[in-house]
């Protein structure tokens, strides 16, 4: 056969090479170590421990019932029920030894998040009951006339 045949082949044969050099530094050495019968058969080992050295920055409602129940019922039984503490006060990993304190965000903007009118009729959000930021008592801290931690109406009058 003619040279110029061979010259593809050639090519063709340094770049399997080069992948499998390419392979041979770039694969994790724990890589696939379980074999292939294994349910995560193309799976890094060294994966699982990364996961459980993660910590875990929410707490969860019951978490906080330990040292403010009276907020913790109050919540439970409102219209804010479904809503996590830390949906407002942020994440508790180490409260209360650090931080101390949670975040009060006393802001507007902090109830628009959910509270703001949307036009989109359907979605799970747009369900939830809403205002006007504009017209509805702009410049007033929500908080002034609602409760946060039980903001049903029929309680405010
Ligand atoms: C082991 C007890 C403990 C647990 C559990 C705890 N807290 Fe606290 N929390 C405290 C203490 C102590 C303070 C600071 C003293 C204070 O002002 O009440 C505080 C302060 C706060 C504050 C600020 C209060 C203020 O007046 O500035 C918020 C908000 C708060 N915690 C929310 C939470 C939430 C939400 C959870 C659950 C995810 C939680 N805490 C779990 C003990 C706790
Ligand atoms: C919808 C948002 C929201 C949720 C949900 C929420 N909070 Fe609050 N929280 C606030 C706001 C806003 C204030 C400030 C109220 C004020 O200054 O009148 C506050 C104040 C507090 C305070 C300090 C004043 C007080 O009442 O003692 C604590 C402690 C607290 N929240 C704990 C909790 C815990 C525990 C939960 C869950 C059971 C929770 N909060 C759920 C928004 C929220
Ligand atoms: C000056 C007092 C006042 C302030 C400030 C205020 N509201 Fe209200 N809000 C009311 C009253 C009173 C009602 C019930 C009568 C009505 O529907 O207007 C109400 C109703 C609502 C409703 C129920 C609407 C519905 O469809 O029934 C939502 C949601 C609401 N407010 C959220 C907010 C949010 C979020 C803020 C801050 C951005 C806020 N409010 C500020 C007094 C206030
Ligand atoms: C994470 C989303 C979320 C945030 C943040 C939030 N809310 Fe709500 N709110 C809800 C849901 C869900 C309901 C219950 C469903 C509904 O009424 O549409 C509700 C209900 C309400 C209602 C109507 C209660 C009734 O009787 O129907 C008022 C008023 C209200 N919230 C005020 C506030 C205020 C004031 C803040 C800020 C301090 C706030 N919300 C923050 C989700 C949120």
């Amino acid at each position: 056969m003619k040279k110029h045949v061979w010259r593809p082949l050639y090519v063709v044969l340094g770049v399997i090479a080069l992948l499998l050099a390419a392979r041979y530094f770039l694969v994790p050495s724990d890589f696939g170590v379980h074999g292939k019968n294994f349910t995560y058969g193309f799976h890094r080992a060294g994966n699982i421990n990364e996961w459980q050295a993660v910590s875990i920055k929410y707490q969860g409602r019951e978490s906080c019932n330990e040292c403010h129940s009276e907020n913790v019922a109050t919540n439970s039984s409102s219209k804010h029920g479904p809503i996590q503490c830390e949906n407002c006060h942020g994440p508790a990993l180490n409260h209360p030894e650090n931080p101390e304190k949670l975040t009060i965000d006393t802001s507007r903007d902090l109830c628009l998040r959910c509270h703001s009118y949307l036009p989109t009729p359907g979605s799970l959000r747009a369900g939830i009951k809403s205002i006007a930021p504009d017209t509805h008592n702009p410049g007033t801290p929500c908080i002034d006339c609602h409760n946060p931690h039980k903001p049903d109406l029929e309680e405010m009058q």
